[in-house]
């Protein structure tokens, strides 16, 4: 990797065409005036390996990971953050001298999504209900609890899942069925949608938000519709809402400034050029 070269930086997926982030990229090089690139790299998962190593000597300083390569990910770097090991899954891969570094920034995104869209939001005010135990319940769990969340009331619809998060990330989570997730929001402070309820072209989002405090704050993964039946129907009680728009934004800056050596900023206007 030589230093007068154009910085790289892509995103590895199967599919990757829908990807957001190369306009999120290409947004901010271009209003920071950075001579760079970011590429949408089709990649299947039998060459993700063969790939990974190439970038580097084509000039990549990093690139970020979708489905299905964020295990893959993990398991390809000779440095693995303590959250990336934590989730168990990589988003973001940084080429550096000594070896491919591993990190996993939705949990970072996704606090600093609320931080930066509600100020005076602090995950110490009270418990959370966390619906959900995919991927993104994993990493929304890690940084709810390293921002200080005291307690976790976890809601899926397949239990297992849940009782096998709350193994892995401790005592703070209490698993409750996903018929008690309702009486469950009584008293909470935040609540968080991981699941696919009430996206595009899911099942619907029904569950009873009555006993949610008009002082929590709500907010979803989901993005696509940006204003979400959950987000609508908390909005109703009185809450705060946060849509999931900002996570997707807030989970780059790090990989950003990694490679391209500036600290982006997340506006309206970038907002309305992703979506758009
Ligand atoms: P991701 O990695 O994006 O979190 P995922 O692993 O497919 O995606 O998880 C999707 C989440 O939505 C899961 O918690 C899933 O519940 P199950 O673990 O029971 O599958 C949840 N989900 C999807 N459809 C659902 C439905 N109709 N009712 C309740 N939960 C649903």
């Amino acid at each position: 990797m030589s230093a007068h070269r154009i910085p790289l930086a892509g995103v590895l997926g199967a599919p990757i065409a829908h990807s957001r982030s190369p306009r999120l990229f290409a947004h901010w090089l271009s209003e920071m005036g950075i001579e760079g690139h970011y590429a949408p790299l089709h990649v299947e998962p039998d060459d993700f390996g063969h790939v990974v190593r190439t970038l580097p000597r084509m000039g990549f300083r990093g690139a970020n990971v979708t489905l299905p390569h964020k295990l893959a990910a993990l398991q390809i770097a000779d440095h693995v953050s303590d959250r990336a090991k934590r989730i168990g899954a990589a988003n973001t891969l940084t080429f550096r001298e000594d070896g491919i570094h591993a990190d996993n920034t939705d949990g970072h995104g996704f606090i600093a999504n609320l931080r930066h869209s509600a100020p005076d939001w602090t995950a110490s005010a009270g418990p959370a209900v966390v619906l959900g135990a995919g991927g993104a319940a994993r990493a929304v769990l890690d940084a709810l609890i390293e921002a200080g969340t005291p307690e976790i009331r976890l809601a899926n619809r397949t239990r297992a899942r849940a009782e096998a998060l709350a193994e892995a990330f401790g005592p703070k989570i209490r698993v409750v069925d996903w018929a008690e997730a309702a009486p469950a929001l009584e008293g909470a402070a935040t609540l968080v949608n991981t699941t696919s309820l009430g996206m595009a072209g899911a099942d619907p989002f029904d569950l009873d938000l009555s006993a949610l405090p008009a002082s929590a704050l709500a907010t979803d993964i989901v993005y696509t519709p940006l204003d979400t039946p959950m987000l609508i129907a908390a909005r109703a009680r009185g809450c705060r809402t946060v849509d999931g728009l900002g996570m997707l934004l807030h989970q780059a800056v790090p990989g950003f400034e990694r490679w391209f050596g500036a600290t982006p900023n997340v506006t309206e206007a970038l907002r309305a050029k992703v979506l758009a």
